[in-house]
């Protein structure tokens, strides 16, 4: 919400009164005086008025998780574990996936309450790879390496999804990073040889990459540095 939006709302201040504050700089976002009447405040935000807190904001969260085989990524599920189940943490319904994994496929997972952080990191616009390795049930071929790369069209989206690089491993092993993240996206695209997955590990998302010390099941909060580079 914009910052003159967010003081108005308050019963205290009128518009003009905002206008005033943010003209004097005794606002503070984060420690910072703010005059700009557009600057954003977010549910993180800590907003202060001189020595008056007006706004203690919710602290962002922000995990990693080496997502196991048979558990859905989802907040809750009727039928099956979710990756949630495995997080021990605290109001975890203010939490979400940024970037679904399919029920059997493993690797890195991210969980936060910041959404504007997971949409940078999973919009296609932003085209940060996201690398899988692969296994296939035929053997690869170079084929797929062009295939990949112009795009394959979707017809259930009617799109065509974006270039893809294909790194051939071994006859049937290969790391593929694709910029975003279509419905069941990797199987498909394998899918267009009739070769099917037979194991799919997501390895990075983006600059983060997932911790080797992490076994399957496990996680851990992100560093500050690792939230920053997203
Ligand atoms: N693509 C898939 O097909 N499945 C996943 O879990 C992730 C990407």
């Amino acid at each position: 919400m914009r910052l003159d939006r967010f003081l108005s709302n308050l019963p205290r201040f009128n518009r003009q009164q905002v206008r005033l504050l943010l003209v004097q700089k005794r606002i503070r976002i984060d420690g910072l005086t703010v005059s700009d009447p557009h600057a954003q405040v977010r549910d993180f935000s800590r907003v202060e008025l001189d020595d008056e807190l007006l706004q203690a904001g919710t602290p962002a969260r922000y995990f990693m998780l080496h997502k196991p085989p048979g558990c859905v990524s989802a907040t809750r599920d009727p039928e099956h574990r979710t990756v949630l189940d495995l997080l021990d943490e605290p109001d975890k319904e203010h939490l979400h996936i940024a970037g679904r994994l399919d029920y059997n496929t493993t690797g890195l997972l991210l969980i936060t309450n910041d959404g504007n952080w997971s949409r940078r990191l999973t919009q296609p616009q932003t085209k940060l790879p996201k690398v899988y390795y692969v296994e296939t049930e035929q053997d690869l071929g170079p084929e797929y390496i062009s295939t990949f790369a112009q795009g394959l069209y979707f017809a259930f989206e009617d799109l065509t999804t974006q270039p893809a690089e294909l790194l051939i491993l071994g006859p049937r092993c290969a790391r593929l990073a694709i910029v975003e993240g279509r419905y069941h996206q990797v199987k498909r695209m394998f899918g267009h040889f009739n070769n099917k997955v037979v194991r799919l590990h997501r390895e990075r998302m983006g600059p983060l990459v997932l911790d080797d010390t992490l076994a399957p099941g496990q996680y851990r909060a992100l560093t500050e540095a690792e939230i920053n580079q997203v």
